[in-house]
């Protein structure tokens, strides 16, 4: 245990900075499989009133729609359902980027279509190979377009960014220093070489990640007359990032280079989470990816492995809605678990991705999350998940919800990737 604490401390730690503040106590989590609780999970296939959905019509007309009002309630709160006057404006465009193998478009979305209102923008590298509009994955990143690639045509991100001196934040804005710092999680020219373009969106533009009461970031937008915050179980800042990704997939329907149809939306921990609520709400998305998505992404709660409920609630207070916070230290109580998140995803391919040293983000729970959603995924004639046990690591399972274990910690590697598009180029490609 006393490695485990380490690694709390350090996590715990490095929350605190991020988020600016310091905690002043430390709470307990578990790193024993042999301590898990047991538990019972929700049965996806078993409507709130106790009758069983045993076809594929219930699902759609009615378990679904409660399963994801659930998750409105008591996880990520309620997104707003008034729709923006939203105005894309394409600000660079060359078409021999890359030492000329891609075609590289930095795009403005303007929330309101406002010049002066906020903003997100939208990096698009697409492979000049392309012979017909491109499947694309699109993902969020953490320090800025330009941290993703060395490329020095990118425009440097002006906008605020939790402080990390060592990818080039000075004073939370972003310098010269910052371009490709994150480099190492974006194989843009892997990607492009196998036929997919890659689209990015830095998460500060669309809410910043800090807990500030939501005066800043798109929440204010949507406020009726006279409301300062987001209700009990309205949207945070997951919910907005995931709103930020639909408001991308808007774009791409408007850009005749890309493929609306086969965009697969792909986040890590944080944004991994906000990609599956992305994937959940918005079922033009045909494809989602988690990665190292962990607690209140593809991890079950009820395991409380690794960050916990309260853990995270207290951490990350601005995350989910403020309803959430009535399950510290009381999973049994939700209504969901994570796995009824994944089956949202349902047909559509979805695939969950763990790395072995990072228990944190509970890589059992996600694997198990995975597994209990092929129940409906089997219901809606896919071939659900391959296996039944956790397969061992490197050993990825491709079956239309996939999952693989890599040796290593929390980030995004390049192995992560190369099954990420496997993994496209069997359900996605036509
Ligand atoms: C922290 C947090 C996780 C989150 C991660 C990240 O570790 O506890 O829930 O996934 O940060 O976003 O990197």
């Amino acid at each position: 245990m006393q490695g485990a604490k380490l690694h709390f401390v350090g996590q715990f730690l490095l929350a605190a900075l991020a988020l600016g503040s310091i905690a002043s106590q430390a709470q307990e989590f578990n790193y024993d499989e042999t301590a898990v609780p047991t538990y019972t999970l929700p049965d996806p296939l078993v409507l709130t009133d106790g009758s069983p959905v045993t076809d594929a019509a219930t699902w759609r007309d009615q378990r679904r729609p409660e399963i994801l009002s659930l998750f409105e309630q008591h996880v990520y709160g309620k997104t707003p359902e008034q729709s923006l006057a939203l105005r894309f404006e394409v600000m660079s465009e060359d078409t021999a980027a890359l030492g000329g193998v891609a075609t590289r478009k930095e795009v403005a979305v303007y929330f309101t279509g406002d010049d002066d209102g906020p903003r997100m923008d939208i990096l698009l590298y697409l492979p000049n190979s392309r012979t017909e509009p491109v499947a694309t994955f699109v993902a969020l990143n953490y320090y800025g377009n330009h941290s993703i690639h060395a490329d020095p045509d990118i425009t440097l991100s002006t906008q605020w960014m939790r402080p990390r001196e060592e990818f080039g934040v000075v004073d939370n804005r972003a310098t010269e220093a910052a371009r490709g710092v994150r480099a190492s999680r974006w194989p843009v020219e892997r990607i492009l070489e196998r036929g997919y373009g890659l689209a990015t969106v830095y998460y500060g533009d669309i809410d910043p990640d800090v807990d500030d009461g939501f005066q800043n970031g798109v929440h204010p937008l949507f406020y009726d007359e006279g409301q300062t915050v987001p209700a009990a179980n309205e949207w945070a800042s997951i919910g907005a990032w995931a709103w930020g990704l639909s408001r991308a997939l808007d774009y791409f329907e408007t850009d005749a280079d890309i493929d609306a149809e086969r965009v697969a939306v792909m986040g890590h921990s944080r944004h991994g989470k906000a990609a599956l609520w992305a994937g959940a709400q918005d079922e033009r998305f045909a494809l989602v990816i988690s990665n190292n998505s962990g607690s209140g992404g593809a991890a079950l709660s009820r395991r409380r492995f690794g960050e916990t409920v309260k853990l995270i609630n207290t951490g990350f207070p601005h995350w989910f809605a403020d309803n959430f916070k009535q399950y510290n230290d009381r999973e049994d109580a939700l209504p969901i678990d994570q796995h009824m998140l994944l089956a949202l995803m349902a047909p559509r391919p979805v695939y969950v991705a763990s790395a072995i040293e990072d228990r944190w983000a509970d890589p059992r729970g996600e694997f198990l999350s995975a597994r209990h959603a092929d129940p409906v995924y089997r219901l809606l004639d896919t071939d659900g998940i391959a296996t039944q046990q956790m397969p061992g690591v490197s050993q990825p399972i491709q079956s239309t919800i996939g999952y693989h274990v890599r040796p290593g910690g929390h980030s995004v590697m390049t192995y992560d990737w190369d099954r990420f598009m496997d993994f496209a180029d069997r359900h996605l490609q036509r």
